[in-house]
C-alpha cells in the first residue's frame, strides 16, 4: 500500500514541475500564440509532440484549460495538409550541432519534417473531450493514412528511429545499423531523408530502411479508437504478433534476416483495450512478470535485461547520449500498467504503482531510471514522468476514456 503522505509528496512535485516547465509566448515570425510544457527546460526547451500529449494528460488533474491549450498549441503548428512535426521550434530554429541532426528541410524551418507517435487524438480524449469534433486532429489522421501506410493495411511506417520516440532503442540496431540514431552514420541518414523530403514512399523506393514499429502503432491504434475509427489491433496481431514467442516484433524493409533485440515495445500492445485476452495473458505471465527480464526491482526496463544489448550505463556515442537501451521510463511503465489493470492483475498493478512512486519520491522526476537501483538519470524536471500519477491516483473519470477502451 502507498502511504498517503508519499502520494501527496509525489502529487506536489508533479504539479510543481508542470507549472515550472510551462512556457507561453508569441512566435516572432508570424504572431502565432503558443503555450506548452517544456519536456525539461534546461535540456529540451522546444515542444515535442508526444511529450506534450503526455503532459496534457496529467495537466487535466491541475488545470483543464492548460491541458487543452497544450494540445491546441500542437494544432497551431499544423501544416495545411494535416502534418504535425516531431518537434516545434516556437522560440526559433535549432543551432549548433543540432542543425545537422534535426529533421528539418531548411535551417529556417519552424518544425521538423519527421513525426512522433500519433498520440494526440488519444490524449485529447483523455484530457479534453471528443477528438472527432476537432477538424485538425481528423486531418492529421488523414495525413498519416495517406502518407505513412505503406501496405494499405492501416499500420504506419517510420523513416528514422527517432520517429518512434524510442530514439536509440536496441530494436533498431539491426535495421539502421551504423545509421541508427546517434551513430556515426546518422548524420548521413538525416541528409538523405532531407533530400527525399521525409517522404516515406520515396525513402522506401530508395532502399529504406523503413520500419513498422510496434509501440508507435499501439499509440496510433489508441488514437484511432479515440476518434471512433476502426481498430488497428487485428492488423497488429496479424502482421506483428509471433505465436511461438508470444511477443510482437517490428517489421522492416529491407526485411530483417534475424530477430531484433527484445525491448519493451514487444509488450506495448498491452495498452490496447481490445487485445485478445489469450495474447494479453501471455504477454503478462510469460514476459512482463519475468523477474529476470522485465519485472526488475523498478520495472519496466526499456530492453529485456537478458538481451545482450541491454545496458544501464550511460552510453555516449559519439559524444551524444544514447537512450532507451535499458533504463526504465515512466510513460512505458504506465502503458503496460494499463494492460495489468484491464486483465485484473490488481496486485501487480498496485505493486508497479508503488515502485514508480518510490522512484519519484526518492529521485525526483528524471528522464529515466536505473531499473535495479532506482537511481534517476538523464534530464531533470522531466515532464512526462508526472504520468506516475496515472498509476498512483487512477482517475475514475478517465475510466471510460482509456481503462475500458
Ligand atoms: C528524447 C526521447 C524522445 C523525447 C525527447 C524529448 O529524445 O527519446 O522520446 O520526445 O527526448 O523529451
Amino acid at each position: 500500500m502507498l502511504e498517503v503522505e508519499e502520494v501527496e509528496r509525489v502529487r506536489s512535485i508533479c504539479e510543481r514541475t508542470l507549472r515550472q516547465n510551462w512556457i507561453e509566448g508569441v512566435r516572432a515570425a508570424d504572431g502565432t500564440e503558443f503555450a506548452y510544457t517544456r519536456p525539461s527546460p534546461g535540456h529540451y526547451p522546444w515542444q515535442w509532440f508526444w511529450d506534450s500529449c503526455f503532459a496534457a494528460i496529467v495537466w487535466r488533474r491541475f488545470d483543464e484549460t492548460r491541458a487543452r491549450t497544450e494540445l491546441e498549441t500542437l494544432l497551431a503548428a499544423q501544416r495545411d495538409d494535416g502534418f504535425i512535426g516531431h518537434t516545434i521550434f516556437w522560440g526559433g530554429p535549432p543551432t549548433g550541432f543540432r542543425r545537422f541532426t534535426y529533421n528539418v528541410l531548411s535551417l529556417s524551418d519552424t518544425m521538423t519534417s519527421s513525426i512522433q507517435p500519433p498520440t494526440l487524438a488519444w490524449a485529447w480524449r483523455i484530457a479534453v473531450g471528443d477528438p472527432s469534433q476537432v477538424e485538425g486532429i481528423v486531418r492529421q489522421h488523414e495525413w498519416l493514412a495517406a502518407n505513412r501506410d505503406l501496405d494499405g493495411d492501416g499500420l504506419i511506417w517510420i523513416v528514422q528511429p527517432d520517429e518512434s520516440g524510442l530514439d536509440d532503442s536496441t530494436q533498431f540496431d539491426p535495421i539502421w545499423r551504423r545509421r541508427a540514431h546517434a551513430r556515426p552514420g546518422f548524420v548521413s541518414l538525416v541528409r538523405r531523408n532531407r533530400r527525399l523530403g521525409y517522404d516515406m514512399r520515396a525513402i522506401a523506393d530508395a532502399g529504406g530502411p523503413v520500419c513498422c514499429e510496434v509501440m508507435s502503432n499501439v499509440l496510433y491504434g489508441l488514437s484511432r479508437l479515440a476518434l471512433g475509427q476502426s481498430s488497428l489491433t487485428p492488423a497488429l496481431v496479424e502482421r506483428m504478433y509471433d505465436e511461438r514467442s508470444g511477443l510482437f516484433w517490428p517489421l522492416a524493409r529491407p526485411e530483417l534476416g534475424q530477430r531484433p533485440p527484445l525491448t519493451w515495445a514487444a509488450l506495448s500492445p498491452l495498452a490496447l483495450p481490445d487485445l485478445p485476452e489469450q495474447i494479453r495473458r501471455r504477454l503478462i505471465e510469460e514476459h512482463l512478470l519475468d523477474a529476470e527480464r522485465f519485472w526488475l526491482p523498478y520495472p519496466i526496463p526499456s530492453v529485456s535485461a537478458t538481451d545482450p544489448s541491454f545496458s544501464v550505463k550511460d552510453i555516449f556515442f559519439p559524444g551524444v547520449k544514447r537512450y532507451w537501451r535499458g533504463p526504465t521510463w515512466i510513460n512505458s511503465a504506465w502503458l503496460v500498467w494499463l494492460g495489468l489493470v484491464r486483465l485484473g492483475y490488481g496486485e501487480e498493478a498496485g505493486e508497479l504503482a508503488r515502485r514508480l512512486s518510490d522512484l519519484v519520491d526518492a529521485s525526483g522526476l528524471r528522464e529515466y531510471y536505473n531499473p535495479y537501483t532506482g537511481t534517476g538519470k538523464g534530464a531533470l524536471s522531466f515532464a512526462w514522468s508526472t504520468l506516475v500519477m496515472e498509476t498512483t491516483q487512477p482517475d475514475p473519470r478517465a475510466a471510460s476514456s482509456y481503462l475500458e477502451g
